[in-house]
């Protein structure tokens, strides 16, 4: 199977709904990509189009209160069950990041599982000097710059992410 990594477009919407509907079983993470694309939250969304979109990740802006850094948070991402384990996560994961570091962003915070987020570089260690709502073993942080390995202090979520 081949796969490009693109941007979204309006024609991809209902499709990117539907990956993450399929993928986590439930609506929540489709009603938060729509929300925060309403709401202006987006700052990078890209789609895995297999001449279907079979995977979808979005970044969302973040504010930090004691750093200029240009930080956003990696939520959601999702594959389609049966395209599982073929590397499209990790590709949709790495376009964006270095998307987000070719525009001079600074930091990414992710939620999730270190065994996974590991591998692009993300750390506990780095997200223990920020203060977040989901502070714990599973927010991760991964620098991009100077900038954002400096960064510490607190840290909030587009507004969606509250209401989750
Ligand atoms: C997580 C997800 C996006 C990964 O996409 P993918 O295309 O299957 O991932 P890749 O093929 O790039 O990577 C597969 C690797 O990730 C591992 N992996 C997949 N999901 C994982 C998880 N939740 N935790 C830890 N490792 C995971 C696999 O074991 C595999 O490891 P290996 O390469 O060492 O064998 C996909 O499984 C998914 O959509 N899951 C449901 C939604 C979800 O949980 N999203 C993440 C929320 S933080």
């Amino acid at each position: 199977m081949t796969f490009v990594i693109r941007p979204e477009t309006p024609e991809d919407h209902a499709a990117i709904d539907a990956v993450h509907r399929g993928a986590f079983g439930g609506a929540a993470e489709a009603e938060l990509v729509g929300t925060l694309r309403r709401n202006g939250d987006i700052v990078l969304s890209l789609v895995a189009d297999a001449d279907e979109i079979v995977g979808h990740v979005a970044f969302s802006r973040l504010a930090l209160s004691h750093s200029p850094a240009r930080a956003s948070a990696l939520a959601p991402l999702a594959v389609v069950k049966e395209r599982q384990r073929r590397g499209i996560g990790s590709s949709l994961v790495r376009e964006g990041l270095n998307r987000l570091a070719g525009s001079g962003e600074d930091l990414v915070l992710v939620l999730g599982d270190p065994a996974y987020y590991g591998r692009f570089g993300f750390t506990t260690e780095h997200a223990a000097g920020l203060q977040t709502p989901y502070d714990g073993s599973y927010l991760q942080a991964l620098a991009l710059t100077d900038e954002g390995r400096r960064a510490r202090g607190p840290v909030r979520y587009a507004r969606p992410f509250a209401e989750l």
